[in-house]
């Protein structure tokens, strides 16, 4: 046998795994060896580093529960959530569909269902907003019986699943575009907020002096049948950290102000927002575009 040195043991685990039936799954796991090894050579990494690193790794698992996705908010917080997101986008977005964004560590699956301008703010308080529009195909045809699932943080900045009973849904709903594809959503002005800072990633972020904030955001999630789904999310222009993302989220067309007196609002003495979606028609290889998940999807009681 040859003997392994530092330049040759990245050959010797990719041939070791060339079996691997699958061709992706051989494909994804040599890259990654391959990259990992590298990034070890680049920062020289030491023993005391890779051991740290492991504890960092179990920790970020443990803080994991099924209303915390600890490990998703590191994959934002370092940008890979978006670089999948850009690739996905760049790979599938098809013709004027409205750009995505991320779906972040905050939705939930089976959120109630509301008509056309109810509130989900059905526990918090706060300044009220309105969001309407159209779901729209790319020849601006509306979308009837499209879903338009929306969640935001309250007027505080804060989820229902941060808050003391997460077992309990606010700031979230459900609603369904009418035979021209209008929509219309009550809710409150959302607060940009920091990300969870109680846990490892929040002490990755600190460390490095970051200030942990994502700018006012409104989540929306988009399904049609025959259209391809739209994971995106509207961004308060006003929000002091509207550059300066901590997870890299905002896209320059998913900006919004809302205006008082707003034409077509169906409440315009509430501040409102006009913002048409156009969703793409499902290609045939089409896969999910959702980069996140329902925590409870990921981690057993
Ligand atoms: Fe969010």
């Amino acid at each position: 046998m040859a003997d392994l040195n530092q330049d040759t043991v990245t050959d010797a685990v990719i041939a070791q795994m060339a079996d691997t039936p699958d061709p992706r799954m051989r494909e994804v796991m040599a890259g990654l060896v391959r990259h990992m090894h590298a990034f070890a050579r680049e920062v020289k990494l030491t023993p005391t580093e890779w051991l740290g690193a492991i504890d960092f790794l179990t920790r970020t698992g443990q803080a994991c529960t099924p209303y915390r996705q600890e490990f998703i908010l590191l994959s934002d917080a370092l940008g890979l959530s978006r670089l999948v997101n850009l690739m996905d986008d760049t790979a599938n977005r098809v013709g004027e569909a409205t750009e995505t964004s991320l779906l972040g560590p905050f939705y939930r699956e089976s959120s109630p269902t509301f008509g056309y301008g109810e509130s989900i703010a059905v526990h918090a308080e706060g300044p009220e907003m309105v969001l309407f529009g159209r779901v729209v195909d790319e020849g601006g045809n509306g979308v009837p019986d499209a879903i338009v699932e929306v969640w935001q943080t309250d007027a505080d900045g804060a989820y229902d699943l941060q808050a003391n009973d997460p077992s309990v849904m606010d700031m979230r709903g459900q609603y369904r575009t009418d035979a021209g594809g209008n929509y219309a959503i009550r809710t409150l002005v959302p607060l940009g907020y920091s990300i969870p800072m109680d846990g490892p990633v929040g002490a990755m972020v600190r460390t490095q002096q970051r200030h942990g904030f994502r700018p006012a955001h409104i989540h929306m999630l988009i399904g049609a049948e025959g259209y391809r789904e739209l994971v995106t999310a509207l961004y308060l222009g006003d929000d002091p950290n509207i550059d300066s993302d901590t997870v890299f989220g905002v896209s320059e067309s998913l900006v919004v102000r809302p205006v008082v007196g707003a034409e077509g609002s169906p409440d315009p003495s509430v501040p409102s927002v006009r913002y048409d979606f156009t969703i793409a028609r499902r290609a045939a290889h089409d896969t999910s575009a959702r980069v996140g998940a329902d925590p409870s999807k990921l981690a057993a009681e």
